[in-house]
């Protein structure tokens, strides 16, 4: 199945919300929902998600010894049954939105990033971590940032990934060649995308009398 124009934002909300919990999952943090509104009408857990060590929210980082940040990924996305087809299709949901300077920051100093797509943003994202610019946001693909499609995946090849884990998908790994797929056919991004957002709605469903259904998305009902 093909997500519609209608139900794919519903969609990515909802999307954004479970990759944040595999991040939690695998690092105890699951950030509070900030960019995309959840959609309304999903069974939702009670309380906030914080980051456990520290009492604050926050964003789990995997660890980024060479080598190990893609095994990472594979295996959190594989304790939930996603397979690394699922995990790299649903990456391409960076197709649209915008992500932080926190988020990238560290990113644009490394070695896999193209120079020109790293001083451009560098102009609002300096080296220099400040709470002034900490929040600034750039678009996650480059190329076309407000429209559904597989450039995501060409910007990798070409090393314009704005995140991290973004390019740790096309870094002479194991995920090279699902990442030229994608890149090369959008249909087959559309179908894989379409079959692991089903697989991720499926995860653990709150229902019942479990949880809440919220008048307003983005808060615990009072
Ligand atoms: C439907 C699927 C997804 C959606 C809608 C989504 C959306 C987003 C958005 C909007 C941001 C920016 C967050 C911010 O600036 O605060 C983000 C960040 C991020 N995403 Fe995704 N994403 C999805 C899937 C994935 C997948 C599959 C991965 C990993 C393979 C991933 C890894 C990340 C990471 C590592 C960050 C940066 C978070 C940080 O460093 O704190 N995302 N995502």
């Amino acid at each position: 199945m093909t997500p519609t124009a209608g139900s794919r934002t519903r969609w990515i909300a909802e999307g954004l919300r479970r990759h944040r919990q595999h991040q939690g999952a695998a690092g105890g943090t699951v950030p509070a929902d900030r960019l995309l509104r959840r959609p309304r009408f999903r069974r939702r857990a009670r309380r906030a998600f914080i980051d456990r060590s520290t009492g604050k929210k926050g964003l789990y980082r995997f660890k980024r010894d060479p080598g190990k940040y893609l095994d990472q990924l594979i295996g959190s996305f594989g304790n939930k049954n996603l397979t690394v087809t699922d995990m790299v299709a649903l990456s391409g949901a960076h197709t649209i939105g915008q992500a932080r300077c926190t988020t990238f920051r560290d990113h644009l100093g490394e070695a896999n990033i193209n120079s020109t797509f790293a001083a451009s943003l560098r102009t609002s994202c300096p080296a220099a971590q400040s709470t002034s610019t900490d929040d600034n946001l750039a678009p996650l693909d480059v190329t076309t940032p407000n429209t559904f499609d597989n450039a995501y995946y060409s910007n990798l090849l070409s090393q314009r990934g704005l995140l991290h884990s973004d390019q740790e998908l096309f870094n002479n790994g194991s995920t090279d060649n699902i990442v030229r797929n994608f890149a090369s056919n959008a249909a087959a991004f559309t179908s894989a995308f379409a079959t692991a957002m089903v697989k991720m709605g499926n995860l653990q469903p709150l229902t019942g009398t479990q949880g809440q259904i919220r008048r307003n998305c983005r808060r615990v009902n009072s």
